[in-house]
Protein backbone atom coordinates (compact mmCIF):
# COMPACT_ATOMS: atom_id res chain seq x y z
CA UNK A 1 0.00 0.00 0.00
CA UNK A 2 1.36 3.47 -1.08
CA UNK A 3 -1.00 5.05 1.89
CA UNK A 4 -2.83 4.29 4.82
CA UNK A 5 -6.51 5.84 5.51
CA UNK A 6 -8.61 5.82 8.36
CA UNK A 7 -12.23 6.34 9.27
CA UNK A 8 -12.12 7.87 13.18
CA UNK A 9 -15.52 7.29 15.00
CA UNK A 10 -16.09 9.72 17.49
CA UNK A 11 -14.24 13.62 17.71
CA UNK A 12 -14.50 13.71 21.76
CA UNK A 13 -11.91 13.94 23.98
CA UNK A 14 -9.79 11.19 22.63
CA UNK A 15 -10.61 11.30 18.96
CA UNK A 16 -9.48 15.06 18.76
CA UNK A 17 -6.30 13.83 20.67
CA UNK A 18 -6.13 11.45 17.64
CA UNK A 19 -6.52 13.71 15.26
CA UNK A 20 -4.17 16.45 16.68
CA UNK A 21 -1.16 13.64 17.30
CA UNK A 22 -1.53 11.70 14.03
CA UNK A 23 -1.04 15.81 12.09
CA UNK A 24 1.40 17.20 14.54
CA UNK A 25 4.02 14.21 14.18
CA UNK A 26 2.84 12.55 10.31
CA UNK A 27 6.66 12.95 9.65
CA UNK A 28 7.66 10.74 11.92
CA UNK A 29 4.95 8.80 11.78
CA UNK A 30 5.27 8.10 8.40
CA UNK A 31 8.57 7.72 8.39
CA UNK A 32 8.03 4.49 11.13
CA UNK A 33 5.42 2.90 9.22
CA UNK A 34 6.93 3.69 5.54
CA UNK A 35 3.48 5.31 4.59
CA UNK A 36 1.76 8.35 5.00
CA UNK A 37 -1.57 7.48 7.46
CA UNK A 38 -4.49 9.80 6.88
CA UNK A 39 -7.54 10.14 8.49
CA UNK A 40 -10.07 9.87 5.52
CA UNK A 41 -13.63 10.36 7.49
CA UNK A 42 -14.96 11.15 11.31
CA UNK A 43 -18.24 10.20 12.77
CA UNK A 44 -19.49 12.37 15.15
CA UNK A 45 -23.20 12.80 16.46
CA UNK A 46 -23.77 16.92 15.75
CA UNK A 47 -22.30 18.41 12.63
CA UNK A 48 -22.72 21.66 14.29
CA UNK A 49 -20.42 21.67 17.13
CA UNK A 50 -17.48 23.34 16.82
CA UNK A 51 -13.87 21.57 16.66
CA UNK A 52 -10.45 22.01 17.27
CA UNK A 53 -8.49 20.19 14.63
CA UNK A 54 -6.89 21.11 11.30
CA UNK A 55 -9.28 21.22 8.17
CA UNK A 56 -9.14 17.71 5.92
CA UNK A 57 -11.27 14.93 7.03
CA UNK A 58 -14.78 14.74 6.22
CA UNK A 59 -17.44 14.90 8.75
CA UNK A 60 -20.36 12.33 8.69
CA UNK A 61 -22.97 11.20 11.17
CA UNK A 62 -23.92 7.90 8.79
CA UNK A 63 -21.68 5.38 10.15
CA UNK A 64 -22.24 3.77 6.69
CA UNK A 65 -20.65 6.43 4.68
CA UNK A 66 -17.21 4.65 6.59
CA UNK A 67 -18.44 1.49 7.39
CA UNK A 68 -18.73 0.74 3.88
CA UNK A 69 -15.65 3.12 2.17
CA UNK A 70 -13.32 0.24 0.52
CA UNK A 71 -10.76 2.63 0.50
CA UNK A 72 -10.71 2.67 4.32
CA UNK A 73 -8.01 0.17 6.14
CA UNK A 74 -8.38 0.83 10.04
CA UNK A 75 -11.46 1.89 12.07
CA UNK A 76 -10.38 3.57 15.40
CA UNK A 77 -13.29 3.48 17.74
CA UNK A 78 -13.54 6.03 20.13
CA UNK A 79 -17.00 6.95 20.67
CA UNK A 80 -17.63 4.94 23.48
CA UNK A 81 -20.09 2.94 25.56
CA UNK A 82 -21.23 -0.15 24.08
CA UNK A 83 -23.64 0.13 21.75
CA UNK A 84 -23.27 1.37 18.45
CA UNK A 85 -19.49 1.04 19.26
CA UNK A 86 -19.40 -2.95 19.53
CA UNK A 87 -21.88 -3.72 16.53
CA UNK A 88 -19.62 -1.08 13.99
CA UNK A 89 -16.28 -2.73 15.33
CA UNK A 90 -17.50 -6.34 14.08
CA UNK A 91 -18.80 -4.68 11.08
CA UNK A 92 -15.47 -3.28 10.13
CA UNK A 93 -13.61 -6.76 11.69
CA UNK A 94 -16.08 -9.06 9.83
CA UNK A 95 -15.38 -6.46 6.24
CA UNK A 96 -11.69 -7.05 6.64
CA UNK A 97 -10.81 -3.58 8.16
CA UNK A 98 -8.37 -3.85 11.01
CA UNK A 99 -9.56 -1.75 14.11
CA UNK A 100 -8.03 0.16 16.72
CA UNK A 101 -10.20 0.98 20.01
CA UNK A 102 -10.16 2.39 23.74
CA UNK A 103 -13.52 1.70 24.91
CA UNK A 104 -12.57 -0.76 27.88
CA UNK A 105 -16.51 -1.17 27.86
CA UNK A 106 -16.47 -3.19 25.01
CA UNK A 107 -13.66 -5.40 25.26
CA UNK A 108 -14.31 -5.91 28.59
CA UNK A 109 -17.69 -7.39 27.71
CA UNK A 110 -17.37 -8.52 24.19
CA UNK A 111 -13.50 -8.75 23.90
CA UNK A 112 -13.75 -13.09 22.94
CA UNK A 113 -16.45 -12.52 20.15
CA UNK A 114 -13.99 -9.61 18.59
CA UNK A 115 -10.71 -11.52 18.74
CA UNK A 116 -12.43 -14.38 16.75
CA UNK A 117 -13.68 -12.39 14.22
CA UNK A 118 -10.43 -10.32 13.76
CA UNK A 119 -8.94 -14.31 13.64
CA UNK A 120 -11.46 -15.13 11.30
CA UNK A 121 -10.74 -12.49 9.09
CA UNK A 122 -6.99 -11.90 9.43
CA UNK A 123 -6.92 -8.70 10.84
CA UNK A 124 -5.87 -6.27 13.37
CA UNK A 125 -7.71 -5.55 16.81
CA UNK A 126 -5.81 -3.13 19.00
CA UNK A 127 -6.89 -2.18 22.41
CA UNK A 128 -3.84 -0.53 24.02
CA UNK A 129 -5.67 2.38 25.04
CA UNK A 130 -8.53 0.62 27.11
CA UNK A 131 -6.32 0.55 30.05
CA UNK A 132 -3.78 3.12 31.67
CA UNK A 133 -4.36 5.94 29.15
CA UNK A 134 -0.72 6.40 27.60
CA UNK A 135 1.02 3.42 29.72
CA UNK A 136 1.83 0.76 27.69
CA UNK A 137 0.31 -2.30 29.70
CA UNK A 138 -1.27 -4.37 26.95
CA UNK A 139 1.46 -5.25 24.95
CA UNK A 140 4.04 -6.17 27.76
CA UNK A 141 1.52 -8.64 29.13
CA UNK A 142 0.37 -9.93 25.75
CA UNK A 143 3.95 -10.22 24.76
CA UNK A 144 6.87 -9.07 26.26
CA UNK A 145 5.92 -10.79 29.89
CA UNK A 146 3.71 -13.93 28.13
CA UNK A 147 6.69 -16.42 29.24
CA UNK A 148 6.24 -15.52 33.01
CA UNK A 149 3.48 -17.72 35.32
CA UNK A 150 2.02 -13.97 36.16
CA UNK A 151 0.52 -13.95 39.67
CA UNK A 152 -0.75 -10.66 40.25
CA UNK A 153 -1.92 -6.71 38.69
CA UNK A 154 -2.54 -4.41 40.56
CA UNK A 155 -2.62 -0.87 41.27
CA UNK A 156 -4.11 2.42 39.96
CA UNK A 157 -5.88 2.26 36.88
CA UNK A 158 -8.31 4.99 37.30
CA UNK A 159 -7.17 8.60 36.48
CA UNK A 160 -10.48 10.30 37.00
CA UNK A 161 -10.41 8.63 41.16
CA UNK A 162 -6.69 9.27 41.64
CA UNK A 163 -7.35 12.94 40.40
CA UNK A 164 -10.35 13.58 42.74
CA UNK A 165 -8.84 11.57 45.79
CA UNK A 166 -5.23 13.38 45.16
CA UNK A 167 -7.22 17.18 45.29
CA UNK A 168 -9.36 16.00 48.07
CA UNK A 169 -6.33 14.75 50.27
CA UNK A 170 -3.79 17.61 49.05
CA UNK A 171 -6.24 20.79 48.96
CA UNK A 172 -9.16 19.70 50.95
CA UNK A 173 -11.50 20.45 48.02
CA UNK A 174 -14.58 19.03 48.21
CA UNK A 175 -15.81 15.84 46.03
CA UNK A 176 -18.48 17.62 43.99
CA UNK A 177 -15.88 20.43 42.76
CA UNK A 178 -12.94 18.01 42.10
CA UNK A 179 -15.40 15.38 40.03
CA UNK A 180 -16.32 18.70 37.74
CA UNK A 181 -13.19 19.28 37.74
CA UNK A 182 -11.75 15.84 36.40
CA UNK A 183 -14.71 15.95 33.78
CA UNK A 184 -14.03 19.45 32.87
CA UNK A 185 -9.96 17.52 32.04
CA UNK A 186 -11.40 15.16 30.09
CA UNK A 187 -10.38 12.14 32.18
CA UNK A 188 -14.25 10.93 33.60
CA UNK A 189 -16.59 8.77 31.73
CA UNK A 190 -19.61 10.15 29.80
CA UNK A 191 -21.30 8.65 32.77
CA UNK A 192 -19.05 9.22 35.47
CA UNK A 193 -20.56 7.02 37.73
CA UNK A 194 -18.64 4.15 36.02
CA UNK A 195 -15.46 6.12 37.53
CA UNK A 196 -16.67 7.05 41.27
CA UNK A 197 -18.54 3.69 41.09
CA UNK A 198 -15.12 1.66 40.62
CA UNK A 199 -16.70 0.15 37.22
CA UNK A 200 -14.41 1.61 34.88
CA UNK A 201 -11.74 0.11 37.32
CA UNK A 202 -13.26 -3.11 37.44
CA UNK A 203 -13.87 -3.24 33.64
CA UNK A 204 -9.76 -2.35 33.10
CA UNK A 205 -8.57 -5.20 35.86
CA UNK A 206 -10.85 -7.79 34.30
CA UNK A 207 -8.89 -7.18 30.89
CA UNK A 208 -5.76 -7.05 32.36
CA UNK A 209 -6.59 -10.01 34.75
CA UNK A 210 -8.00 -12.17 31.02
CA UNK A 211 -4.42 -11.37 29.62
CA UNK A 212 -2.35 -11.87 32.68
CA UNK A 213 -3.86 -15.18 33.51
CA UNK A 214 -5.00 -16.62 30.22
CA UNK A 215 -8.30 -16.55 31.41
CA UNK A 216 -11.87 -15.50 31.06
CA UNK A 217 -12.31 -12.86 33.68
CA UNK A 218 -15.68 -10.64 33.44
CA UNK A 219 -17.05 -7.54 35.14
CA UNK A 220 -19.27 -9.82 36.86
CA UNK A 221 -16.10 -11.49 38.45
CA UNK A 222 -14.74 -8.61 40.01
CA UNK A 223 -16.19 -7.16 43.52
CA UNK A 224 -16.02 -3.91 43.32
CA UNK A 225 -16.38 -0.82 45.43
CA UNK A 226 -15.88 2.91 44.40
CA UNK A 227 -15.04 5.66 46.26
CA UNK A 228 -18.84 7.40 46.73
CA UNK A 229 -18.50 6.49 50.46
CA UNK A 230 -15.08 8.76 50.48
CA UNK A 231 -16.02 11.47 53.40
CA UNK A 232 -13.35 14.43 54.07
CA UNK A 233 -13.15 12.74 57.69
CA UNK A 234 -11.62 9.34 56.18
CA UNK A 235 -9.13 10.98 54.33
CA UNK A 236 -8.13 13.09 57.21
CA UNK A 237 -7.93 10.12 59.92
CA UNK A 238 -6.05 8.08 56.95
CA UNK A 239 -3.62 11.09 56.71
CA UNK A 240 -3.34 11.22 60.87
CA UNK A 241 -2.31 7.57 60.81
CA UNK A 242 0.07 7.82 57.64
CA UNK A 243 -1.48 6.82 55.39
CA UNK A 244 -3.61 8.29 51.84
CA UNK A 245 -6.60 6.43 50.33
CA UNK A 246 -6.18 5.24 46.75
CA UNK A 247 -8.89 3.07 44.51
CA UNK A 248 -6.68 0.05 43.76
CA UNK A 249 -8.01 -2.97 41.53
CA UNK A 250 -6.10 -5.81 42.48
CA UNK A 251 -6.42 -9.61 40.46
CA UNK A 252 -4.40 -12.61 41.76
CA UNK A 253 -3.84 -16.18 41.01
CA UNK A 254 -3.56 -18.56 43.06
CA UNK A 255 -3.00 -22.73 42.52
CA UNK A 256 -4.91 -23.39 45.52
CA UNK A 257 -7.82 -21.51 45.17
CA UNK A 258 -7.92 -19.74 41.73
CA UNK A 259 -8.22 -16.31 40.35
CA UNK A 260 -9.89 -13.38 42.56
CA UNK A 261 -10.42 -9.88 41.43
CA UNK A 262 -11.49 -6.90 42.96
CA UNK A 263 -11.55 -2.69 42.81
CA UNK A 264 -11.82 -0.74 46.27
CA UNK A 265 -10.42 2.26 48.07
CA UNK A 266 -7.48 1.19 50.53
CA UNK A 267 -5.21 2.64 52.86
CA UNK A 268 -2.07 3.13 51.47
CA UNK A 269 1.62 3.76 54.01
CA UNK A 270 2.92 7.12 52.78
CA UNK A 271 6.20 5.39 52.10
CA UNK A 272 4.64 2.88 49.69
CA UNK A 273 5.39 3.50 45.73
CA UNK A 274 1.62 3.91 45.09
CA UNK A 275 1.25 6.48 47.92
CA UNK A 276 3.20 9.15 45.78
CA UNK A 277 0.98 8.34 42.38
CA UNK A 278 -0.67 11.79 42.28
CA UNK A 279 -3.59 13.45 40.00
CA UNK A 280 -4.42 11.66 37.10
CA UNK A 281 -1.63 9.19 37.30
CA UNK A 282 -2.10 5.14 36.98
CA UNK A 283 0.60 2.75 38.20
CA UNK A 284 0.26 -0.92 37.66
CA UNK A 285 2.65 -3.78 39.23
CA UNK A 286 3.33 -6.82 37.64
CA UNK A 287 4.36 -9.89 40.16
CA UNK A 288 5.52 -12.81 37.65
CA UNK A 289 7.58 -15.82 38.46
CA UNK A 290 10.92 -14.82 36.23
CA UNK A 291 10.73 -11.32 35.96
CA UNK A 292 9.99 -10.95 39.61
CA UNK A 293 7.91 -7.28 39.92
CA UNK A 294 7.78 -4.38 37.33
CA UNK A 295 5.44 -1.28 37.99
CA UNK A 296 3.97 0.61 34.77
CA UNK A 297 3.05 4.27 35.56
CA UNK A 298 2.33 7.38 33.39
CA UNK A 299 -0.85 9.61 32.73
CA UNK A 300 -4.12 7.48 32.97
CA UNK A 301 -6.50 9.51 31.04
CA UNK A 302 -6.42 12.62 29.13
CA UNK A 303 -7.07 13.95 25.26
CA UNK A 304 -3.10 13.13 24.86
CA UNK A 305 -1.81 10.40 26.71
CA UNK A 306 -4.71 8.28 25.07
CA UNK A 307 -4.39 9.44 21.92
CA UNK A 308 -0.44 8.59 22.22
CA UNK A 309 -1.82 4.60 22.50
CA UNK A 310 -4.26 4.98 19.98
CA UNK A 311 -1.86 6.41 17.66
CA UNK A 312 0.48 3.65 18.21
CA UNK A 313 -1.61 0.80 17.67
CA UNK A 314 -2.19 2.43 14.56
CA UNK A 315 1.47 2.55 13.82
CA UNK A 316 1.45 -1.03 14.31
CA UNK A 317 -1.54 -1.56 12.10
CA UNK A 318 0.21 0.56 9.64
CA UNK A 319 3.21 -1.26 9.53
CA UNK A 320 1.78 -4.79 9.56
CA UNK A 321 -0.94 -3.27 6.42
CA UNK A 322 2.64 -2.40 4.48
CA UNK A 323 4.18 -6.15 5.29
CA UNK A 324 0.68 -7.76 4.64
CA UNK A 325 1.18 -9.39 8.11
CA UNK A 326 -2.15 -8.32 9.63
CA UNK A 327 -4.04 -10.48 12.51
CA UNK A 328 -0.31 -11.43 13.56
CA UNK A 329 -0.74 -10.53 17.42
CA UNK A 330 -4.09 -12.05 18.78
CA UNK A 331 -5.07 -13.09 22.11
CA UNK A 332 -7.96 -15.61 21.53
CA UNK A 333 -7.01 -18.38 23.87
CA UNK A 334 -8.67 -17.58 27.21
CA UNK A 335 -8.92 -20.83 29.70
CA UNK A 336 -12.04 -21.44 31.54
CA UNK A 337 -10.61 -21.00 35.29
CA UNK A 338 -11.55 -21.53 38.81
CA UNK A 339 -12.09 -18.25 40.72
CA UNK A 340 -11.27 -17.62 44.10
CA UNK A 341 -14.41 -15.81 46.63
CA UNK A 342 -12.01 -14.93 49.03
CA UNK A 343 -8.55 -12.58 48.98
CA UNK A 344 -5.22 -14.65 48.11
P1 LIG B 1 -16.28 11.88 24.44
O1 LIG B 1 -15.44 13.08 24.70
O2 LIG B 1 -17.63 11.80 25.04
O3 LIG B 1 -16.39 11.74 22.84
C1 LIG B 1 -17.25 10.83 22.22
C2 LIG B 1 -17.31 11.15 20.72
O4 LIG B 1 -18.04 10.15 20.05
C3 LIG B 1 -17.97 12.49 20.40
O5 LIG B 1 -17.29 13.11 19.34
C4 LIG B 1 -19.37 12.10 19.94
O6 LIG B 1 -19.89 12.96 18.94
C5 LIG B 1 -19.12 10.74 19.33
N1 LIG B 1 -20.26 9.84 19.47
C6 LIG B 1 -20.70 9.23 20.60
N2 LIG B 1 -21.74 8.45 20.35
C7 LIG B 1 -21.98 8.57 19.03
C8 LIG B 1 -22.94 8.00 18.12
N3 LIG B 1 -23.89 7.14 18.56
N4 LIG B 1 -22.86 8.31 16.82
C9 LIG B 1 -21.93 9.17 16.37
N5 LIG B 1 -20.98 9.73 17.16
C10 LIG B 1 -21.03 9.44 18.47
O7 LIG B 1 -15.52 10.54 24.90
P2 LIG B 1 -13.96 10.33 25.15
O8 LIG B 1 -13.61 10.80 26.50
O9 LIG B 1 -13.21 10.82 23.99
O10 LIG B 1 -13.88 8.73 25.23
C11 LIG B 1 -14.00 7.94 24.08
C12 LIG B 1 -13.63 6.49 24.42
O11 LIG B 1 -12.28 6.45 24.89
C13 LIG B 1 -14.47 5.84 25.52
O12 LIG B 1 -14.60 4.48 25.23
C14 LIG B 1 -13.61 6.02 26.77
O13 LIG B 1 -13.86 5.06 27.77
C15 LIG B 1 -12.23 5.82 26.17
N6 LIG B 1 -11.13 6.42 26.91
C16 LIG B 1 -11.21 7.72 27.31
C17 LIG B 1 -10.13 8.30 27.97
C18 LIG B 1 -10.17 9.73 28.41
O14 LIG B 1 -9.22 10.17 29.08
N7 LIG B 1 -11.21 10.48 28.09
C19 LIG B 1 -8.99 7.53 28.22
C20 LIG B 1 -8.94 6.19 27.80
C21 LIG B 1 -10.02 5.65 27.15
P3 LIG B 1 -20.19 14.54 19.19
O15 LIG B 1 -18.82 15.17 19.32
O16 LIG B 1 -20.90 14.99 17.99
O17 LIG B 1 -20.98 14.60 20.45
N1 LIG C 1 -12.36 7.65 32.80
C1 LIG C 1 -11.14 6.94 32.67
C2 LIG C 1 -10.23 7.29 33.82
C3 LIG C 1 -10.47 7.29 31.36
O1 LIG C 1 -10.48 8.30 34.46
O2 LIG C 1 -9.30 6.53 34.10
C4 LIG C 1 -9.24 6.46 31.09
O3 LIG C 1 -9.56 5.13 30.83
Amino acid sequence: KDSVNIGLLGLGTVGTGVVNVLTANAHEISQKTGVPVNIKKILVRNLNKVRNIAAGAVLTTNADDILNDNDIDIIVEVMGGEQPAKDYMLRALNAGKNVVTANKDVVAKFGRELFSAAEANHVDFMFEASVGGGIPIIRPLKQCLAANKLSEVMGIVNGTTNYMLTKMTNEKLDYETVLAEAQAKGYAEADPTADVGGFDAARKIAILASIAFNARVSLEDVDVEGITNISPVDIEYARELGYVIKLLAIAKESEACGINARVHPAFIPLNHPLAAVGDVFNAIFVRGDAVGETMFYGRGAGALPTASAVAGDIVDVARNLRHNVNGRILCTCFDQKPFCPVEN
